[in-house]
């Protein structure tokens, strides 16, 4: 994968440390469990790590899990979540073939009253976890990355890659960075914030998802 980011010190040692030996999916998300490779684990419910069988052909990679799969545990089982596993289906995909995960993995947020209002993470976030991410899409092993919104693209391409330039395009990457397809496109939450564009949006969004099809 590639790492642009290399130079950047998080406040702590991120997640390398807590990272199993063994490696397979089951003991990646068991070990995560521990993980205070970042702040961000103090706050949060618990950590989130993916879902899907490591079988998958196709890895689907967001920001962090939402309010919602804070408190569930799941990824993508909150309004955005629900679109996009629409939109794999509308995309003539099948779930079964995805996994399912983000950059990282536990919610950041800001108290606002009884709300937590969602925040991105920061650079150091997103790199304290890429371990996680990269190990998973070792494991996984997939025919193609699909990589949703800017911070899953800065995460995994690099600060180069602009995701509403490139939506939909596919991305081959040399060798050195494990050889692997990678297709940019738009973060499900995006096609939400659209209101009353939103069915064009999310027909672009489907659009996108297509590619991936044709790849496998
Ligand atoms: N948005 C994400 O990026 N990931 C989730 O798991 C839910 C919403
Ligand atoms: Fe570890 Fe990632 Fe959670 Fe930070 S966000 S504590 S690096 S799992």
């Amino acid at each position: 994968m590639a790492r642009t980011d290399e130079g950047v010190e998080p406040d702590r040692p991120g997640a390398q440390e807590w990272l199993p030996t063994v490696r397979r999916i089951e003991s990646l998300r068991d070990a995560a469990q521990d993980c205070r490779g970042c702040e961000l684990w103090e706050p949060a419910t618990q950590v989130v790590f993916s879902s899907g069988s490591s079988d998958a052909r196709v890895v689907m990679v967001g920001e962090q899990p939402g309010d919602v799969e804070d408190k569930e545990g799941e990824p993508f089982v909150g309004p955005a979540g629900k679109l996009l596993r629409r939109a794999i289906e509308d995309a003539g995909l099948a779930l079964e073939d995805v996994y399912l995960t983000n950059a990282v993995k536990h919610f950041r947020f800001t108290p606002r009253g009884k709300r937590r209002i969602h925040e991105k993470p920061n650079l150091a976030q997103l790199v304290a976890c890429r371990p996680w991410l990269e190990a998973e899409v070792e494991t996984v092993d997939p025919d193609l990355v699909v990589v949703l919104g800017a911070t899953a693209a800065r995460s995994i391409l690099g600060p180069g890659v602009k995701v509403t330039k490139q939506r939909g395009q596919l991305l081959h990457r040399e060798a050195a960075d494990g050889g692997r397809v990678f297709l940019p496109t738009v973060h499900p939450s995006s096609v939400l914030r659209a209101r009353e564009k939103r069915n064009q949006a999310y027909d672009a969004f489907v659009a996108d998802l297509r590619v991936a099809g044709s790849v496998l």
